[in-house]
């Protein structure tokens, strides 16, 4: 387990005298997407030597040290002050007497379209063969958004528009167009706020014409809800489909349900290789799979702005957000595999 303060070593000296120990050291990337030294880590020169000298009066077994430079980091060199810093506390922990074997460099790396770990890789790896030229030195990572952020893509889809106009000069001029649409900062958004994302809106139908400032909202009764401020966008229409990459990290599994709208629904689209790598590599089998070209319960396109507006006046027409209705005129290209709980997972 990993401490940072004085209490844990006495907490962990109380509760798990036997544990093994790590200190976690405070070392900031100076760009961070999400700073994380303001709660977590000890100060490697004032505070950690002091955490190693009571883990030894207490008796304790510190094995390693650890940091989080802060998550997507854009200061790659902080990696080489950081594990230094470790270098210096694995020669002091040896003195106290400790046989220290696990530096764990943390999470920080990019995993949106197009980044690379490439630079951030061959800071960490020069660092490693200056300071931790040795096999006796585990070295772990924890990756997060680096697995995740690129593997998800959100489809968003428009449910209400508000054409705001010019003044009374020009009454008829649109100035700004307002999209509303079925996901918002209550649900998979909220990495607006707590992971201080900033998301690109891609329609899926390429427009045409003049390009209008407009302005995208999530679903909520909240003012708060705003998913783009300010962009200039082609029109779109009622049911038109917006598109979001990089939607992986730090998104669905802090979205809620606020206001009765329900978080996305995963759907897992792989190609047929991808398929065939995955099918057999436990837990997951082919019976947690739908498999198919046409899964009959996606469509890419609701008909909610469609040519039937007869169909909107009909009190009997049931609209569900849940409800994804079958298009068969716009078959996805690739294999799409639906996942579908069976037995719990184990
Ligand atoms: C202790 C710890 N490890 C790893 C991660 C993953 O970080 P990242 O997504 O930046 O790689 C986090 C994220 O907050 C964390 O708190």
């Amino acid at each position: 387990m990993t401490a940072d303060n004085e209490n844990e070593l006495y907490k962990i000296k109380k509760l798990h005298p036997d544990a093994k120990v790590v200190i976690r050291i405070r070392c900031d990337a100076e760009v961070a997407q999400c700073q994380l030294g303001m709660k977590f880590g000890c100060d490697p020169i004032y505070e950690a030597p002091n955490l190693l000298r009571l883990s030894r009066v207490l008796g304790l077994n510190v094995i390693g040290i650890s940091f989080h430079v802060g998550s997507g980091c854009q200061d790659p060199p902080v990696f080489r002050r950081a594990i230094r810093h470790c270098k210096t506390l694995f020669d002091l922990a040896t003195d106290l007497g400790f046989k220290l074997y696990l530096l764990d460099i943390g999470g920080g790396y990019p995993g949106n379209k197009g980044t690379s770990i490439d630079k951030i890789a061959d800071v960490v790896n020069k660092a490693l063969d200056e300071y931790f030229n040795t096999d006796a030195v585990h070295v772990i990572a924890e990756p997060g958004r680096f697995y995740v952020a690129s593997a998800f893509t959100l489809a968003t889809s428009i449910h209400s528009k508000r054409s705001v106009r010019g003044n009374e000069n020009s009454p008829n001029t649109i100035t700004h167009n307002m999209y509303y649409i079925n996901d918002g900062v209550y649900g998979s958004f909220n990495c607006l706020l707590y992971d201080h994302q900033h998301v690109t809106p891609i329609p899926l139908k390429k427009g045409c014409g003049k390009m209008i400032p407009s302005s995208i909202w999530g679903p909520t009764c909240d003012g708060l809800d705003q998913v783009v401020e300010n962009m200039l966008l082609h029109e779109m229409e009622l049911g038109d489909w917006i598109i979001f990459e990089n939607m992986g990290a730090y998104t669905l599994p802090v979205a809620s349900s606020f206001n009765g709208f329900p978080v996305p629904k995963v759907h897992i689209v792989a190609d047929e290789s991808i398929w065939l790598l995955l099918k057999n590599a436990l837990p997951l089998t082919a019976d947690h799979f739908v498999v198919g070209n046409t899964p009959a319960n996606l469509r890419l396109g609701l008909d909610i702005g469609g040519t039937d507006t007869n169909a909107w006046r009909n009190p009997n027409i049931e609209l569900t957000s849940t409800e994804i209705l079958v298009d068969g005129t716009n078959t996805p290209s690739s294999f799409i595999f639906e996942y579908v709980e069976i037995d719990p997972l184990n």
